[in-house]
């Protein structure tokens, strides 16, 4: 029987090993030990599209579960703030209270769990449930324990309610009430929103921007995750596989999951250069059907025209400077400059240098230059 892939090459979906992230999560774990004033309290994580957000909530997640903290997740949609007090923070108090608990909420249902009958308190006077109210319930309830709440996209996130969300947790942190937040999203989405009034709070909110993994924990990764699969990598191919990811999680993924798949048709339990060397051309290509295709969905001509000009211009993915892209289009440099800016916000170039622009995702040059169909006219 073959042994089975243990790389993941899913968004969302944990990695076998984690590469590259240890300080951070330490960093969390002490914030969490460390009590309300942390500044580690309220997290802002960024970083583009496949740099491993989800992932880092989910282990965020974990490490507060270890020292027996409650999670809540939330959902950035317009409901948000209604569906945490009516349905995820009493499913969160119930489970607290214990089956035995006399404790009863007040009518609501619960997907699930079925409609729990509305008996707690007679006294029909009594406010109707905030989302503070229920979060200070829930605290009341834990002993030596904090709430953390978790949010994923959250540039999709809707301004007032996250403003609703925002408060609620700071109100609780300023009476001392062990809770964090820590919301991950992209960046360009993330600094948008900050834009808002009222998101004063997430705005003072420790930011912290996921950047690649640098090449030697990416070589101990490959090395680990098929060691943990019940295979060998030789040194020379986990330092090929590492250089072909360019310390992008998600393309890590696809480098160890195609060259173990190779190594099976090649019948051999020790992923050789051999073996790496021949998926390169099937990491680009995937790359290009689960990450550029999707980000370029949108993006209108105009700005289509520049990322081509770039992929022209760049000898071997080195910056490329904005004089010779206006050059290139027969325009005056100024005359790029709200597509430039679109571009930048949208997260798909950065300035790597005054006057210069780059790919911010690995291999988007070869996709462009791959794929001249899509090229505007
Ligand atoms: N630190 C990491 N080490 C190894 N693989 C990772 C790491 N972080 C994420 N991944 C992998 O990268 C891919 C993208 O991760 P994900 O968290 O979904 O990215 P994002 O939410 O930023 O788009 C997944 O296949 C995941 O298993
Ligand atoms: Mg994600």
């Amino acid at each position: 029987m073959q042994p089975t892939n243990p790389f993941r090459p899913t968004f969302g979906v944990s990695p076998t090993i984690l590469a590259g992230r240890d300080s951070l999560l330490e960093s969390f774990k002490l914030g969490l030990a460390e009590g309300p004033g942390s500044p580690f309290r309220a997290l802002l994580i960024s970083g583009a599209r496949g740099m491993g957000k989800t992932v880092m909530l989910n282990e965020f997640e974990d490490a507060a579960a270890e020292q027996g903290w409650v999670k809540v997740r939330v959902y950035p949609d317009e409901t948000m703030v209604h569906t945490l007090t009516n349905s995820t923070l009493p499913q969160a108090i119930q489970d607290q209270s214990g089956p035995s608990s006399k404790r009863i909420l007040s009518g609501v249902s619960i997907p699930g769990v079925g409609q729990i009958t509305a008996v707690a308190n007679p006294d029909h006077s009594q406010p109707a449930p905030t989302l503070i109210s229920r979060l200070r319930e829930l605290a009341a309830l834990l002993r030596g324990v904090g709430i953390l709440i978790t949010l994923d996209e959250l540039q999709s996130a809707d301004i007032s309610q996250l403003h609703e969300l925002a408060t609620a947790v700071q109100d609780l942190l300023r009476d001392d009430v062990d809770i964090a937040l820590v919301a991950a999203g992209l960046p360009e989405g993330i600094d948008r929103l900050l834009q808002h009034e009222g998101t004063t709070f997430i705005r003072r909110a420790e930011r912290i921007h996921l950047g690649e993994v640098n090449h030697n924990d990416a070589v101990a990764m490959f090395r680990e995750t098929t060691t943990a699969g019940g295979r060998l990598i030789d040194e020379q191919a986990a330092h090929l596989a590492a250089q072909i990811s360019v310390g992008y999680p998600y393309s890590m993924q696809l480098t160890g999951s195609l060259a173990w798949a190779r190594a099976t048709l090649d019948k051999t339990d020790r992923i050789a250069v051999t073996q790496v060397e021949a998926v390169r051309g099937e990491v680009i290509r995937r790359m290009g059907m689960q990450v550029h295709e999707p980000s370029l969905h949108s993006v209108p001509d105009g700005e289509l025209t520049i990322l081509y000009a770039i992929a022209e211009l760049s000898q071997d993915g080195a910056m490329v400077a904005t004089g010779d892209i206006a050059a290139l289009m027969n325009v005056k440099p100024n005359a790029l400059s709200v597509q430039r800016r679109q571009l930048l916000r949208r997260g798909l170039l950065t300035v790597p240098k005054y006057g210069y622009l780059n790919f911010v995702l690995p291999y988007m040059r070869e996709h462009l230059l791959n794929n001249p169909q899509h090229r505007p006219i």
